[in-house]
């Protein structure tokens, strides 16, 4: 694991976007894998930015998202897919049937689940994965647990993780509980893992995640397994991982 260490959130968010549209301006039509939650929100601005100003073009980029919650509609504020379009998808050049995210309101949500891996295997996998990372040390939705799961499948999201995410809806009782989720096959199957961390209140769970054991009781662990992550968090989130390791940053 590399880390690539950030005075702030914007410093982590430049530096994140930097390394995602140099792999686009690179390889163009690359299949990047994103996340959603606070902590992306202004690597897309800059990403957008970047090409309204013609520096970087997503015309032949696919994209799939790690998660989307049960139930609610594309058109729903609080959807995933809602967050993407609005964040980033109608502020690029990228094609609208070029992105993807699990339908969260199909009927048959097993079938879903795979056809999800089937369009990732489709797509050739993930080139570039963005992960955000849970105060639980949960990625996509992978909660902690007893076993690591590989194929996208429906999870029952823990009370800490609808207590963090009901910030964004009218109360608590509106989060759902569930989501669908990718596994840990196409996450640990993307070539490279870009792990965008900000904030004080994740130093935990980045402590945890990189210098505890690999576990499933800290899903994001299983990237201690991963040949190339680089994990940009600004300093605030490294300090407990951090003090007295220099040698994580050679
Ligand atoms: C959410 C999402 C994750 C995201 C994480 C952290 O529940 N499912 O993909 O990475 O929580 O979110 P935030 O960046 O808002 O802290």
């Amino acid at each position: 694991m590399r880390i690539c260490a950030a005075e702030n959130y914007e410093d982590m968010c430049r530096k994140a976007a930097e390394r995602i549209a140099a792999l686009v301006v690179t390889e163009p039509d690359c299949v990047l894998g994103l996340a959603t939650g606070s902590t992306p929100v202004g690597i897309y601005d800059l990403l957008s930015r970047w090409c309204a100003g013609g520096h970087v073009s997503f015309s032949r980029v696919s994209t799939v998202n790690l998660d989307e919650y049960l139930g609610l509609e594309g058109t729903h504020p609080q959807s995933y897919r809602y967050y993407m379009e609005h964040n980033l998808f109608r502020n690029v050049d990228i094609c609208p049937g070029h992105t993807h995210l699990p339908d969260g309101t199909a009927s048959d949500l097993a079938s879903e689940c795979l056809r999800y891996d089937e369009l990732i295997a489709s797509l050739g996998g993930i080139r570039l994965l963005l992960l955000g990372l849970g105060h639980n040390g949960h990625i996509g939705f992978n909660e902690p647990g007893d076993v690591f799961v590989p194929g996208t499948h429906v999870v029952e999201l823990e009370e800490s993780t609808v207590r963090a995410n009901s910030r964004l809806f009218d109360s608590a009782d509106e989060v759902p509980r569930r989501a669908v989720t990718m596994g840990m096959r196409d996450i640990m199957g993307a070539r490279s893992v870009l792990l965008a961390v900000s904030g004080a209140g994740k130093a935990e769970a980045v402590a945890r995640a990189f210098s505890g054991p690999v576990t499933p009781r800290v899903p994001a662990s299983i990237l201690q397994l991963h040949p190339d992550v680089t994990l940009v968090a600004d300093k605030a989130a490294l300090s407990l991982l951090t003090a007295g390791r220099e040698d994580l940053f050679k």
